[in-house]
């Protein structure tokens, strides 16, 4: 009998493939520095100057467009989210018991089921629209209630706003929250994108590889983190108690929420930006910075106990908390952002196209005899 291939000590394969360059690509890059590029941009640079649409536009088309190509965008974009009312019968037919995340899924696989003529290019223009009104939603309309729909009015973040809050949110507020959008929308080789990449690459159509995304957006250590780190936050509630709840969830070896990155070692630059805005947020308000300090605490001892910096998940949900928005709709707003990023890998992979079809190294035995059944 032959032997069974030998079970190495070390995996040869680096785990969750981490540090393995598996795809070119001049969508955007997240480097260990703490440095984070937009089609040759840095973030800071976005942050401080773009709009939502105009980011999107420039993460789509590689170049920040003339005004007269952002108004034609913007205008596309607005009409592209007229959701048929098939869609919102799929999602409310889920009933109240269904995960937001996996509504939103069920209901973009439902949008590819009725557009399945469309050309690429419109079908990707369609997802993107939609995607934030069937985000908005995908939490109300479950659970019997009328969906709120995009007035028209304003550009794509205080819609998005809009139809999460049923409220109309304008100054600092909108413009942080916008930021919090242009953060989430793209991510280099993030798992949901790499997911994104893998179906484009069988020619699958973009709402195949949309709902793939959205299946390995919902995890928690991806997309969930940041509905997660906010009922961290709430249910440690007390600064003072950040560090007893850090040292607790350590011993217990219990990950917290919105702390780690495979990237990031030193810091996640859009964490450090949202911290701010969160810090200035409460000022203009002029409201108890509690749950600044309750953050600001538990990042401390996480720093401090295992040199982990906070990610934007972190600092976007108590952003989203402030803003009123109920805490199942946080992953979805990340889709209602990260969707454009996905449109833009799904381009890029199909502009070069290559199935992607890795190795695996087997350590399993080779030789097994088949034993009928009443003897097993
Ligand atoms: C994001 C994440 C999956 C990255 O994972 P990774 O690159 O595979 O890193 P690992 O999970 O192997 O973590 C490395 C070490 O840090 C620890 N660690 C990482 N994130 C941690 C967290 N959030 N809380 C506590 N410990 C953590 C691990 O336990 C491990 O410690 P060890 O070496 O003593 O065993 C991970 O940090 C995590 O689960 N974070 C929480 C979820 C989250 O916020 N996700 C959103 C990411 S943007």
């Amino acid at each position: 009998m032959k032997a069974a291939a030998a079970v190495p000590d070390k995996l040869r394969v680096p785990s969750g493939l981490a540090g393995v360059e598996v795809a070119e690509t001049r969508i955007g890059k997240s480097d260990s520095d703490g440095s984070l590029v937009y089609r040759g941009y840095p973030i800071r640079e976005l942050a401080d100057n773009a709009g939502f649409e105009e980011t999107a536009y420039l993460i789509l088309n590689g170049s920040l467009p003339a005004r007269a190509q952002l108004l034609e965008f913007s205008s596309a974009l607005k009409s592209s989210m007229d959701v048929p009312p098939k869609a919102f019968e799929v999602m409310g037919a889920l009933g109240g018991g269904a995960h937001p995340i996996d509504a939103l899924r069920t209901t973009v696989s439902a949008l590819g089921s009725l557009d399945r003529e469309g050309v690429a290019a419109a079908q990707q223009r369609s997802i993107e629209g939609k995607m934030a009104v069937l985000a908005a939603n995908c939490h109300r309309v479950p659970r019997g209630e009328r969906p709120f729909l995009p007035d028209g009015k304003g550009g794509f973040a205080s819609s998005l706003l809009r139809m999460l809050t049923g409220k109309s949110i304008e100054g600092y507020d909108l413009w942080a929250f916008e930021r919090v959008l242009l953060f989430y929308m793209e991510h280099d080789l993030n798992a949901s994108s790499f997911t994104v990449r893998v179906v484009a690459s069988t020619l699958a159509d973009p709402y195949a590889a949309t709902s793939a995304g959205l299946a390995a957006l919902k995890g928690p250590l991806h997309g969930g983190a940041n509905e997660d780190a906010m009922k961290m936050l709430l249910e440690i509630g007390d600064p003072e108690k950040g560090k007893e709840y850090v040292d607790s969830a350590l011993e217990r070896k219990v990950k917290v929420a919105g702390f780690g990155h495979r990237v990031y070692k030193k810091f996640d630059p859009r964490a450090v930006l949202c911290k701010g805005y969160l810090r200035e947020m409460l000022k203009r308000r002029g409201e108890d910075d509690k749950i600044y300090r309750l953050c600001d605490a538990v990042e401390a001892e996480m720093m401090e106990r295992k040199g982990l910096p906070p990610n934007l998940d972190y600092y976007a949900a108590p952003i989203f908390y402030l803003l009123g928005i109920e805490i199942p709709l946080y992953t979805p707003i990340f889709a209602a952002s990260r969707v454009f990023g996905w449109m833009a890998h799904y381009n890029e992979q199909v502009a070069e196209n290559k199935l992607i079809r890795p190795d695996a190294v087997y350590v399993g035995p080779t030789d097994l005899r088949y034993v009928p059944i009443e003897r097993r």
